[in-house]
């Protein structure tokens, strides 16, 4: 096969596995849209592939040792289809790129989070026969960038109403257990006409509703635009009728951020904002910037402004040091707020950061009592927040047929929530007023209403 086969030959076949984050996810996206450039389609199935990208996360423990068992069966392939090129990117290509290629004899092409725009590149080379490593930041003193550039068309599926968008990469905040400003690097904020531009494509395809992406997007800022500013240029995009963000950390949530929720009429009333831990003297162990008090007293300045906000929020249990009395304190902060939705993991040690070494790791044993308390106590605090959204009015956006048929359609409501709309003939991408009718543990039912 040529390497370069002109755009009207057999498109070659890509398999992108992804793990991990949105941001994973958006990037797993923004390979095809290169890819597509370079006369590849994607495929379902690993065998069909003349390439396949394996898109990492280093989050969870042994993640390291699942990709290279992976890559095992994956290189396994090889035997049937000699042209199969094997790349591995993310944050584990980060974190321990020249290893993958040393260890992973199947693999010809390893490349890190900064370098994913570099794909065709790289790709050229290992077509012939390099085995290639690329992992070097952009420059790292670079505060605003446009580090998504322009691509052909936009990686959107036949009917996609939601889409995500990156406005912000990486973190300057090195909370002890996270990797993120290892394998993500600094923070870097994208210039707002860029955003603006992804945007209006986006609509045109028929999206409406835009997740903003970024490690910390409430820090945003960029040629004198701050996050608040960038919500307010998206909201006058045509098309786009509803937008949402993930995640802001609390220092950075602004009053002037809780007043958009109120004013920008297309800026949804959710926000997943991590707190982590509900101790004084762990946060402070996590180094997270905030305090119990504050967090709770963000929580209620929004509230001030849009009562109905809905939160979300990831929590650690059993972090180093984490006692009993410590872990009552987190269980009581979730009680206190109220969250519609929380994720919840075990500490678990992640290379490179310094809670691994930290003394005091909590047992194992101690770890899963902990978690499985916590999460009995949050759904019966999202029990109660879910019931009062019974007979209730609220106005949903359609995403597509639900699965159980019968005519009935899936949405969310403003405030996230999925909702199976009973006997509705209207199309995907409607934003409709829908009537609650009963409220399930995990989801609503409702039906449409006249406006
Ligand atoms: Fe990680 Fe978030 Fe902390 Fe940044 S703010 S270091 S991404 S947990
Ligand atoms: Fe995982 Fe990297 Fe996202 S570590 S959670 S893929 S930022």
């Amino acid at each position: 096969m040529p390497d370069n086969p002109s755009p009207t030959s057999t498109p070659r076949g890509v398999y992108i596995q992804t793990f991990g984050c949105q941001m994973n996810e958006y990037d797993s996206a923004k390979m095809l849209e290169q890819l597509r450039g370079e006369n590849y389609a994607p495929v379902a199935n690993p065998r069909a592939a003349d390439l396949i990208l394996l898109n990492t996360c280093a989050v969870r423990e042994k993640a390291e040792h699942k990709v290279y068992s992976l890559l095992g069966t994956l290189g396994g392939l090889k035997a049937h289809n000699p042209e199969l090129l094997i790349g591995v990117g993310g944050c584990v290509a980060q974190q321990k790129g020249a290893e993958i290629l040393r260890r992973g004899k199947a693999v010809d092409l390893v490349f890190g989070t900064d370098n994913l725009f570099q794909l065709p590149e790289l790709l050229h080379r290992a077509r012939s026969g390099e085995r290639v490593l690329r992992l070097e930041w952009e420059d790292k003193k670079r505060r605003v960038a446009n580090f998504i550039p322009d691509f052909g068309p936009l990686a959107v599926a036949p009917g996609q109403v939601k889409a995500s968008l990156a406005i912000t990469k990486g973190c300057n905040n090195f909370c002890t257990f996270c990797v993120v400003p290892h394998t993500r690097g600094r923070e870097v904020s994208r210039e707002p006409d860029n955003i603006v531009e992804e945007a209006r494509r986006l609509a045109g395809t028929g999206v409406k509703e835009i997740t903003l992406l970024g490690q910390n997007v409430n820090s945003y800022i960029a040629g004198g635009v701050d996050f608040v500013g960038l919500l307010e240029r998206l909201s006058e995009v045509p098309g786009i009728e509803r937008l949402r963000y993930t995640s802001p950390h609390p220092q950075d949530l602004t009053p002037e951020l809780a007043r958009a929720h109120r004013d920008l009429p297309k800026l949804c009333e959710h926000m997943h904002l991590p707190v982590q831990s509900g101790s004084d003297r762990i946060l402070k162990a996590m180094k997270r910037r905030h305090t119990r008090a504050e967090y709770l007293d963000k929580v209620a300045m929004v509230r001030e402004h849009v009562p109905e906000m809905a939160f979300t929020t990831d929590i650690i249990v059993g972090f180093p040091g984490e006692t009993e009395q410590d872990f009552l304190e987190t269980l009581a902060l979730v009680e206190a707020v109220e969250f519609d939705q929380i994720y919840a993991f075990k500490f678990s040690p992640r290379a490179d950061t310094p809670a691994a070494d930290y003394p005091e790791q909590v047992s194992g044993a101690d770890r899963t009592e902990r978690l499985a308390r916590l999460f009995d106590r949050q759904e019966r605090s999202a029990q109660r927040r879910q019931e009062r959204l019974a007979g209730t009015r609220q106005e949903v956006l359609l995403e597509g047929p639900h699965p159980m048929g019968n005519g009935a359609m899936s949405g969310r409501t403003r405030g996230n929530k999925p909702v199976m709309i009973l006997e509705c003939a209207e199309p995907a991408g409607r934003v409709l007023p829908v009537e609650i009718i009963s409220a399930r543990k995990f989801s609503l039912v409702g039906k449409g209403v006249a406006p």
